[in-house]
């Protein structure tokens, strides 16, 4: 088969380094992806959010199947538009992607179904918003509707810091469109932990859970990023508690998507905190998590091509799927000044020393003049490694990422570290 795999994050090069390992593959294509997936596939230079090129591109080349990666295109309605041009593709449809892109539309279904959430409301403007406030106690949360690259959700301690969250979105237009409506909602408190699952519309199968780390420093200091590093499987959040979910949220919301004949085929990833009230749904996504994905997909032991076509052809409920039980603890280095401003541009060298079996995922990380593999974004690589035990996997990772190195890289320290105290 040829596979293209859209998105340029180690995401997206986990996913090409798994998808390589099918005995169903012949070529692989990145798309526009990055210095990591340009040794196993051939990087194609399109932007993401060119759909009409990607289109065109994935007919041209007769891919058998396409994979989307990031949320951007699965909004924009990329899936609709290659099944349109009769290529098969791993992802939801335009509609069903609106469990991500519209925090109302996911919070209406949850509401609907009577899926465990946190309470609150939907605005359509920003005076009746306000007025809401004025009552609530603080912490409170503010998210915007739509897409905001992961900063569209703010935990505010005071009343003022909420309203000025609410104006930004509503008022300045931060996000644009994505916050014409807002939902104010209560504060939740507990462990996070994030639940991946294949739908193919029907049936649905979870993976092995993950964390992943947000805050930029050690101890969950700092701003937040786009995640900072990952580990699976979390050990309070065991067999009982997948299948509490499963039944709870995941399986009452791939059955509405139905209903409502709008399936769900492809990932779709809970974002759950456990609070004393019982684990609730902080958020939907409607694809594989960065960074989970690269400490997920090296405890997978099935072919992921077999499962993306079960997927695609409905026909998950004929497959089985296995887990090695290694876990797996993956941490992200990132440029320095990352989430603010940084420089790009830095070679990055792997000694020889390094262990043959530790993963390095590139993100921002291009092949500069030269041939050299250089920095090209704020977070630059996953680093992972499974092990036979979380301290096992955790002690490589950290005793080989010395011999990674850029100019002014920065990495938790803390990744995993509850697990093995
Ligand atoms: P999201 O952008 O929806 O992924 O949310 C980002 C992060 O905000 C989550 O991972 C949580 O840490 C936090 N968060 C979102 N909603 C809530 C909530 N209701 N209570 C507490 N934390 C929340
Ligand atoms: N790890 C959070 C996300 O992928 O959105």
């Amino acid at each position: 088969m040829k596979i293209l795999v859209i998105g340029n994050g180690a995401r997206e090069h986990a996913l090409v380094w798994k998808i390589a390992q099918s005995r169903r593959v012949k070529e692989i294509y990145a798309l526009p992806g990055n210095a990591g997936t340009a040794g196993i596939a051939q990087n194609i230079h399109i932007s993401i959010s060119d759909i009409n090129s990607i289109v065109n591109k994935a007919v041209q080349l007769k891919t058998d199947l396409v994979v989307v990666g990031p949320e951007a295109p699965l909004a924009a309605g990329l899936v609709d538009r290659l099944e349109a041009a009769g290529i098969r593709v791993f992802g939801p449809s335009q509609k069903a992607a609106q469990l991500e892109s519209s925090k109302v539309f996911a919070r209406d279904l949850m509401n609907t179904k009577g899926i465990p959430c946190a309470s609150g409301r939907c605005f359509a403007t920003c005076a009746e918003a306000r007025q809401y406030l004025e009552n609530r106690t603080v912490p409170v949360v503010v998210k915007a509707d739509g897409l905001a690259a992961g900063k569209g959700v703010v935990i505010a301690t005071t009343t003022d810091e909420a309203v000025n969250a609410l104006n930004s979105m509503m008022q300045d237009r931060l996000f644009g469109a994505a916050g014409d409506r807002v939902i104010i909602e209560e504060c939740l408190m507990g462990k996070e932990v994030s639940l991946l699952a294949f739908s193919d519309g029907k049936t649905v199968v979870p993976m092995v859970p993950a964390c992943d780390y947000k805050r930029v420093f050690d101890g969950d200091k700092g701003p937040n990023t786009g995640g900072m590093g990952s580990y699976s499987p979390p050990g309070f959040f065991g067999e009982e508690m997948i299948r509490q979910v499963l039944e709870s949220v995941i399986k009452p919301t791939i059955a509405a998507m139905a209903e409502a004949g709008t399936p769900y085929k492809g990932v779709l990833y809970t974002g759950l905190i456990l609070t004393t009230r019982g684990p609730m749904v902080l958020e939907f996504n409607a694809r594989f998590g960065d960074p989970e994905t690269q400490a997920i997909l090296p405890r997978l032991k099935t072919d992921l091509v077999d499962i993306m076509l079960a997927v695609v052809n409905v026909s998950l409920d004929k497959i089985e799927i296995e887990w090695n039980s290694n876990p797996c603890v993956g941490v992200v280095m990132a440029s320095g000044g990352y989430p603010g401003q940084y420089r790009t541009g830095f070679p990055i060298t792997v000694s020889d020393k390094i262990d043959k079996d530790i993963n390095i995922f590139y993100a921002g990380a291009k092949i500069g003049d030269g041939g050299r593999t250089v920095t090209d974004g704020g977070r630059v690589l996953t680093v992972t490694s499974t092990g036979r035990t979380m301290k096992d996997a955790r002690d490589k990772v950290y005793s080989n990422i010395q011999y990674i190195n850029f100019e002014g890289c920065h990495y938790r320290k803390d990744i995993a570290a509850r697990e093995v105290s």
